[in-house]
């Protein structure tokens, strides 16, 4: 029995509200056809942040209406940005880098890491003090990463003494920029002080070990603002000088290749061929088409495009699949399509081997142990590792238990047994699938497009 009054995902409780919808597989013979996945959710986030803060008028199209991204469209709101609708626009009337005024309440940007650390780069230039709050996920996820650097470049800037959120925030006095070593690739930390390097006096410089997504320096440059970036063989080097300002410009978000990871994995464990329309192919975001090449699945890109963010069709057939040991360069290009890669390893034969992603464990959820006890209690052969995981597939019978799976609040783990249900013989029920509205609002409409089994119970 699952309880549904005494748990909430949001600060402050609301005892009246009722979560935890329940989904249930059944297996499905055929998957087939052609679907558009909702935009990029980092792609959505950026453009409000940059589109508020630039000067003039900015239209984004394909704006994605999850939870997260409207949280970070509200907080701009809160701060007296003018964001209207207009048909499937979203119409932005900058106030220029100086413009935003203090929000009345603290800013709560519920489940979203990105829009929480990058609001903290964007406050911590700001002359008034701020709070940033999330839900009960994102209050415990850590937040020192981005308030050590920022207070390096003088932000006044704090979390609670365990490094997690609320944040505090106090009106800037001068931002100095400064050279920061990541120790490991992040984005979110990248583009925090690139955001508050606008801010600072001088030259910010980040070194990432790896490749992290670049969308922040694609749209730094799309809104006229210069940004140089330097490959260092293994990572790279990204830097810009604070004092320009941001022109307004038209964004277009291209479908998330994060979202659409949940029907590529579909589509080769299923049986038929699903074609996604005008998804996002940054490089920086392709590592869930290079593992799944290299396990021999049947893909092709159509109708390229390439504007400031690249796009196109993709189409995969389903195919026999064969585990490999992920090289530790794709690591973070693939970082948020873990758990759905997790699925096809247990589809695959032989041992799937994934190492260096200890940044699994502090994402919505610890996405090792979440994709672990629910892959165990599906009958997968599987051992935890500090850093990752080691997945032993069976093409056959990849699930071969029914089981009850906990999602733990986390709109990934949702989504990839939701993927699992496909080859589950004996069903499998999804525990707490809300948040998958913070990322994929429409995924139940699509999944049964392509003729999943996926039914939705409320508590
Ligand atoms: C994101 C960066 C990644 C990713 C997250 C979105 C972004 O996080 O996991 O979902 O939009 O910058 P890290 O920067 O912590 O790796």
């Amino acid at each position: 029995m699952y309880p549904i009054f005494c748990y909430s995902r949001l600060l402050p409780l609301q005892p009246n509200k009722i979560f935890m919808s329940i989904w249930k597989t059944q297996p499905s013979t055929s998957i087939t056809g052609t679907i558009q996945v909702p935009g990029d959710k980092s792609i959505s986030h950026r453009s409000i942040m940059f589109a508020a803060l630039a000067n003039g008028r900015s239209e984004i199209t394909g704006f994605l209406q999850g939870e997260d991204c409207i949280a970070t469209r509200k907080a701009f709101e809160s701060m007296g940005v003018s964001i209207y609708d207009q048909g499937d626009k979203i119409v932005i009337d900058g106030v220029g880098l100086k413009g935003l005024c203090q929000p009345k309440d603290a800013i709560d940007v519920g489940n979203s890491g990105t829009g929480m650390r990058l609001l903290a780069g964007v406050l911590a230039g700001q002359a008034f003090a701020t709070t940033l709050i999330g839900d009960a996920s994102l209050m415990t996820r850590p937040m020192g990463r981005v308030a050590k650097p920022l207070a390096q470049m003088g932000a006044d800037i704090s979390t609670k003494a365990n490094g997690c959120a609320p944040i505090d925030i106090a009106p800037a006095k001068k931002l100095r920029g400064i050279t920061y070593r990541q120790q490991i690739a992040s984005a979110q930390v990248k583009s925090a002080l690139l955001l508050a390097g606008l801010y600072a006096e001088g030259e910010t410089c980040i070194h990432e070990p790896g490749i992290s997504r670049d969308h922040t320096e694609r749209m730094l440059r799309q809104f006229g603002y210069p940004v140089e970036t330097i490959e260092t063989g293994e990572g790279r080097t990204t830097k810009l000088v604070g004092g320009g300002q941001l022109t307004a410009t038209d964004i277009a978000v291209p479908a998330d290749i994060s979202s659409a990871a949940f029907y590529l994995v579909a589509g080769a464990i299923g049986n038929g061929e699903i074609r996604l329309k005008q998804v996002g192919i940054n490089p920086t975001r392709t590592g869930i088409i290079t593992i799944l090449e290299l396990m021999g699945a049947d893909l092709h890109y159509g109708n390229r495009c390439d504007s400031a963010e690249p796009v196109a069709d993709i189409i995969i057939k389903s195919t026999a699949l064969k585990n490999i040991t992920v090289p530790k360069a794709l690591v973070p290009l693939a970082i948020d399509e873990f758990p759905v890669i997790f699925i096809a390893a247990a589809c695959a034969e032989g041992e799937f081997i994934l190492r260096n992603a200890k940044e699994l464990r502090v994402k919505e959820s610890d996405r090792i142990e979440a994709m672990a006890t629910g892959l165990k209690a599906l009958g997968v052969d599987c051992q935890v590792l500090e850093d990752g995981i080691i997945i032993r597939g069976n093409p056959k019978n990849p699930f071969p238990k029914a089981a009850t799976v906990d999602s733990l609040t986390d709109h990934r783990i949702a989504m990839a047994f939701a993927v699992a249900g496909i080859r589950a013989e004996g069903g499998i029920t999804i525990v707490d699938c809300d948040n998958v509205a913070t990322s994929f609002p429409n995924f139940l409409a699509l999944a049964a497009s392509v003729n999943m089994h996926l039914e939705e119970q409320p508590a």
